[in-house]
């Protein structure tokens, strides 16, 4: 079975609309959709922002659903200078920004008992989202490190802080939560974005302006890769 979250309505809505929906559930207010893309098994979930959420509305959808493999989809901001808005980023590994335990010594980033600060995604899931993503011709397509955080990145010295020390590519809120949670759980992980902004000074007039396109973009790219006629 396969999993698909998504943080807001319309970045599932696309999703929705598309699959055949086979029933609705809801456990601790996530809403989840079962049904299937084409003939693939899948349940779509709405996941809210944030890190807790997304680490919840993922573990929910590994208890109840008993999915192997979970999609993220969903928008970022955008931290290479030649990224434009609508540019597709798949996720090579996910780290978070914001655990910080340097004043005990650990590197920023690492995420102790799991003992990591990347989190990698399933090489062949993210194939399948390249190749989609490449079918569409309607943007460039980047991989490499998504930096996730509890925060809207909209200061050009903090992106260039999230480069600087991770090499991330992307940021955004949910990716390196839903990896951790799938990570402690042996459930296969890969993520999906399109950049809404350039998470600088005039990132939240971007996101205002592009984030519906940008997310609706990103879902056409997950029916793509994982619907199947037979
Ligand atoms: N999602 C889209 N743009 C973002 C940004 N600039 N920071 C965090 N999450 C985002």
């Amino acid at each position: 079975m396969l999993g698909v979250i998504g943080a807001m309505q319309i970045e599932v809505d696309k999703l929705i609309d598309t699959m055949s929906v086979e029933g609705q559930f809801e456990y601790s207010g996530f809403k989840y959709f079962k049904g299937k893309f084409g003939q693939t098994d899948t349940v779509v979930a709405l996941g809210g922002i944030g890190k807790v959420n997304a680490a919840l509305c993922a573990q929910i959808m590994i208890d109840k659903f008993s999915v192997d493999q979970i999609v993220n989809t969903g928008v970022a901001g955008g931290l290479c200078e030649e990224m434009s808005v609508f540019d597709i980023v798949v996720a090579e590994s996910f780290v978070q920004h914001d655990m910080d335990a340097s004043a005990i010594g650990d590197p920023v980033g690492f995420v102790s008992g799991v003992n990591k600060i990347n989190f990698m995604c399933d090489t062949e899931l993210s194939d399948r989202l390249v190749g989609a993503a490449k079918e569409t011709k309607e943007s460039e397509i980047f991989t490499g490190v998504v930096a996730t955080g509890d925060q809207f990145i909209s200061s050009r010295e903090k992106g260039l802080w999230l480069r600087r020390s991770f090499g991330a590519v992307a940021c955004e809120m949910e990716g390196g939560a839903i990896a951790h949670a799938c990570c402690l759980a042996g459930v296969r992980f890969a993520a999906i974005r399109c950049i809404s902004d350039s998470a600088n000074d005039g990132a939240n007039m971007s996101y205002e302006e592009f984030s519906g396109v940008a997310a609706r973009l990103c879902s056409e790219i997950v029916l793509r890769a994982f619907w199947t006629n037979d």
